[in-house]
């Protein structure tokens, strides 16, 4: 992998937030990922390109249309789906979630039907099919953590015995884990039942091949992976998103619409009601371009590497009073760190850290049952990618030792 300096100088906030000369230390890449120049610059298409898509014939008209098709296809590469057919955009992973329970789940699930989730899943995995258990009666059964924050795989067949649907995330934002998709997408298919995955903060940081993991429907965003916010992707096997009904109605996704009702478009416009995110699309594509040049690959090894530096920095230099949530093998997790330092309270680490320019999250992460399932209402969460290395793990640790002397520990 390219030096992480000059990886780095490619992302302008990250080279231009000084406070007192101190470095910006972005720490916070699960929630959002920092943008290089070359997505910036591309979605200044709007100075020389940018018109509506699919609706009018002049030329403008159609290189926007291309524009915005070339982020789907990009994406499609990325993560080897069969055809860029088969990627609907969406908002973000959270309406990408929405749309898989709300289109999927309405047409499919009905009172006393089975949907197998874990307890490590962001809220966007959750909520969706708790509504539609609230409307339709479904029950929601929960694969449960081993004492080191892996999937405890023990009684997976009594838990998807008579399941229509497993959901679960493919790595989680609170501990990092990554759990063995391929293996539950089998066993999913095993039962009859859908597999669902929240490829969010995955296909960010690893080479992601939706055909080797014979997924039916992935949900992940943009804005995770070095593009622009308001764009999110969903992923399906394209004899699935057919027979799915519309999720929302408007322009753009009908075929015809009279007095009497409407058809649909074919898939993906099927799922794209109204103007869609198109400067973000251009954007997209561009991000992609920019990992793809990096490598997937590269990446990973650098962020497994940097993992390994941090729990053994953070570890060996606190010992006891640190508790870091999740699995120690790199090779089953990811550079996401949650932790409890000397009672010190999440959100007092988070603004010491501040001061210093270290920016790292605290909070629930989005994740109250998996919170519940630790035993503490918040974590502090340090969050790596592909622009970080070990002076930045260096800086949190120092920031940490700072705030135990604020806070008297
Ligand atoms: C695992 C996981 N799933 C879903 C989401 C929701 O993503 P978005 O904010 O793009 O809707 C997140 C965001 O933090 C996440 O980490």
């Amino acid at each position: 992998m390219a030096d992480i300096a000059s990886i780095r100088s490619e992302f302008p906030l990250l080279t231009s937030r000084t406070i007192e000369g101190a470095p910006l230390v972005y720490l916070d890449s699960g929630n959002t990922s920092q943008k290089p120049r070359r997505v910036i610059d591309a979605m200044s298409f709007m100075e020389t390109s940018y018109a509506p898509i699919n609706r009018s014939s002049y030329r403008l008209a159609g290189e926007a249309t291309e524009a915005y098709e070339a982020g789907r296809t990009a994406i499609a590469r990325l993560i080897n789906a069969r055809s860029s057919d088969e990627i609907v955009f969406t908002k973000n992973a959270s309406e990408s979630m929405n749309l898989i329970a709300m289109s999927w789940g309405r047409a499919n699930l009905g009172a006393g039907d089975v949907v197998v989730l874990t307890a490590m899943e962001h809220h966007a995995n959750i909520v969706p099919w708790q509504m539609l258990a609230q409307e339709r009666g479904i029950e929601i059964r929960w694969i449960g953590l081993t004492d080191d924050g892996q999937l405890d795989l023990a009684n997976l067949d009594e838990l998807l015995d008579g399941a229509k649907v497993l959901s679960f995330t493919a790595m989680s934002n609170v501990l990092g884990t990554i759990p063995p998709t391929k293996l539950l997408c089998e066993a999913a298919h095993a039962v009859g039942a859908l597999a669902v995955v929240d490829a969010c903060q995955f296909v960010p940081h690893n080479v992601t091949d939706v055909q080797d993991w014979n997924a039916d429907l992935v949900a992940f965003s943009s804005h995770k992976m070095c593009g622009p916010s308001g764009i999110g992707m969903l992923w399906g096997k394209m004899e699935i998103l057919e027979a799915m009904p519309p999720f929302m109605g408007g322009g753009n996704m009908i075929d015809t619409v009279t007095f009497e009702g409407f058809t649909t478009a074919p898939v993906p416009a099927k799922f794209e009601p109204g103007t869609p995110p198109i400067v973000e699309a251009v954007g997209l594509a561009a991000a992609v371009e920019f990992l793809e040049d990096i490598g997937l690959d590269k990446i990973r090894q650098h962020e497994m590497s940097l993992t390994r530096y941090a729990l053994d920095t953070l570890n060996g230099r606190f010992g006891d009073d640190i508790t870091i949530y999740g699995p120690d093998n790199v090779e089953i997790r990811g550079g996401v760190f949650s932790f409890a330092f000397r009672d010190l309270h999440p959100h007092d680490i988070s603004q010491v850290l501040d001061e210093k320019n270290v920016c790292v999250r605290a909070g629930h992460h989005c994740a109250k049952p998996l919170m519940q399932t630790l035993g503490v209402n918040a974590t502090t969460r340090a969050s790596i990618y592909l622009y970080n290395d070990e002076s930045d793990i260096d800086a949190l640790a120092d920031g940490l030792d700072g705030a135990s002397d604020i806070f008297g520990f």
